[in-house]
């Protein structure tokens, strides 16, 4: 089983760290003229316009990323609208601005370089306004293209060994990576960024999926190599990441496995040409589960680490009472969100704000790699101008929602230093850090717990994004230093990995001339 052969997530964790000299020494350049198109086209396909009039939900954000629907809720059957919505607020096209070489089209998540490799297809049974079949999602024109006609739900079912909430789901969605849309500008990194920019994407799509009163859970206990099959991928270039059944349908609605050949369908180039790096596809094949038995063993759900020991003094959370919450929608915050460009220095947030922010978005995943509550990511965050909290690094505790003091001090010049020598975490008023026992984890999951660990920080940062903007905070992910990172935090993160980096604050006003 490649899956145990732990080096090789250490080979590619190792070998894509960021150091001061690495990023110097880089020879990777951007080749604008080869641009990749952030959209992926099938240009032969049969297509439904997917309605625009979008009802929205009217939940509160921060109730949307944070609670669950249970799954007793039966016969939750998204209709073509509801579907419409959890695509166009997980990645839909909010804002666009133009550039000299062209256009951006800016998503409803957050993603590295606003490159958007991240796809989605939908397997679906019948439903309001939809039929049977496999489709692919295009934000560009709001549409479903028709890859497959017909009920493919026990497919995947299958290959996903029968995992209860695909086998119960009137339709998934599964999301795939095209290595070359983000590795253009982010080279062989961009393994890591597929588990971040799904994760953010993944933020919005639970949030809006439990606002329609959806069930929804993200499975990563699937044959690769069935699943690619199934969408007709090439593999060299996109490969499935995960899957996320929506709702909830009657047990004697799911059809037996179907026919699925071939398709070899046409799609646009992203570019004129592609280049591969081999760093990438080594890793996903290790991290890939071979067969049915492998999926169900991912399933067994592991037991939590245990909680550390506190050596020093400790911060209780202050989270804002309900009254205190604002109640912006689910969909106004995503479609208000975007990255801060600019924190102002001078600027500073309440503990009352971070602690709602970290308290809404670590309660829990709805994973099929995570026992309830669970998480595999360890929070660590400096505080540069939290009113209530000393500027110092803290250890979040998160099951006894503390945070503990590691270093009181300014670290403003350090942490800027950490993101990379950017100004951003340098004048953020707290710089949120995700860092993992890798050890433990690549261990108990074998090399797809590093997909897993990539996957759930970016959706905890996620929802740290849509929770601070929930609060009229600004915030952005960044990328960091790797081993200046551990070093920082040691040495209670003695042997931990870094994993992902968001900065919080408030984005600096600009002044009227
Ligand atoms: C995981 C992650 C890392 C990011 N790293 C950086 C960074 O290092 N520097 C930066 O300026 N922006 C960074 N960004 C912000 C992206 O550039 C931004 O999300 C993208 O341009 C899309 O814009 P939007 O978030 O405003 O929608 C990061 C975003 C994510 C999700």
């Amino acid at each position: 089983m490649k899956n145990r052969e732990l080096q090789a997530a250490w080979k590619y964790h190792d070998g894509t760290k960021h150091s001061y000299r690495s990023v110097r020494s880089s020879t990777h350049y951007l080749d604008w003229a080869n641009r990749p198109q952030p959209f992926k086209i099938y240009p032969a396909v049969e297509t439904i316009a997917l309605p625009r009039d979008l009802l929205q939900t009217g939940v509160a954000a921060l109730a949307a990323i944070s609670e669950r629907v249970p799954l007793t809720n039966v016969n939750a059957l998204p209709d073509l609208r509801e579907l419409a919505r959890i695509l166009f607020f997980s990645a839909g096209i909010t804002r666009q601005r133009k550039y000299p070489g062209g256009e951006i089209y800016f998503r409803a998540a957050a993603c590295t370089g606003a490159l958007y490799e991240i796809e989605l297809y939908v397997v679906t049974g019948e439903l309001k306004g939809v039929d049977a079949g496999l489709y692919h999602f295009n934000p560009a024109d709001m549409s479903l293209g028709l890859l497959r006609k017909g009920d493919f739900r026990g497919n995947l079912t299958q290959v996903a060994a029968m995992e209860p909430t695909v086998a119960g789901a009137p339709a998934t969605i599964v999301c795939t990576g095209t290595y070359w849309r983000n590795a253009w500008k982010y080279a062989a990194r961009t393994y890591r960024h597929f588990g971040w920019d799904n994760g953010t994407l993944l933020a919005n799509m639970l949030a809006i999926a439990a606002a329609s009163g959806l069930p929804a859970e993200i499975v990563l206990g699937f044959v690769d190599a069935e699943v690619n099959r199934l969408l007709d991928l090439d593999t060299r270039r996109e490969v499935a990441l995960c899957l996320v059944p929506i709702g909830r349908a009657p047990e004697s609605s799911l059809p037996a496995p179907a026919e699925a050949p071939a398709l070899r369908l046409e799609t646009i180039p992203f570019s004129k040409r592609e280049m591969e790096f081999p760093a990438m596809l080594e890793m996903h094949d290790a991290s890939s589960l071979a067969s049915e038995e492998e999926a169900a063993q991912w399933r067994e759900k592991r037991a939590a680490a245990p909680p550390p020991a506190s050596a020093g003094e400790e911060v209780r959370l202050q989270p804002l009472s309900q009254e205190e919450q604002p109640a912006d929608t689910i969909e106004q915050v995503i479609l208000r969100r975007g990255s801060t460009r600019t924190f102002d220095p001078a600027a500073s947030i309440t503990l009352a704000q971070l602690s709602t922010i970290l308290d809404r978005a670590t309660r829990g995943l709805p994973a099929d790699f995570l026992v309830d509550g669970a998480q595999l990511n360890d929070i660590y965050l400096i505080a540069h101008s939290v009113h209530g909290l000393a500027p110092g690094a803290y250890y979040f505790h998160r099951a006894r929602k503390t945070l503990e003091l590691l270093k009181q001090g300014k670290f403003r010049a350090e942490a800027g230093r950490l993101g990379l020598e950017q100004q951003l975490p340098a004048d953020a008023c707290a710089d949120v850090f995700f860092l993992a026992d890798l050890k433990r984890i690549l261990e108990e999951y074998g090399n797809r717990g590093y997909r897993a660990v990539q996957l759930e920080a970016g959706a905890i940062g996620g929802r740290m994004y849509l929770a601070a903007y929930a609060l009229h905070l600004g915030a952005s992910g960044l990328t960091f230093f790797d081993d200046e990172v551990i070093d920082f935090f040691s040495p209670h993160a003695d042997g931990k990995s870094a994993i992902f980096l968001l900065a919080i604050g408030k984005a600096l006003k600009r002044k009227a001339h």
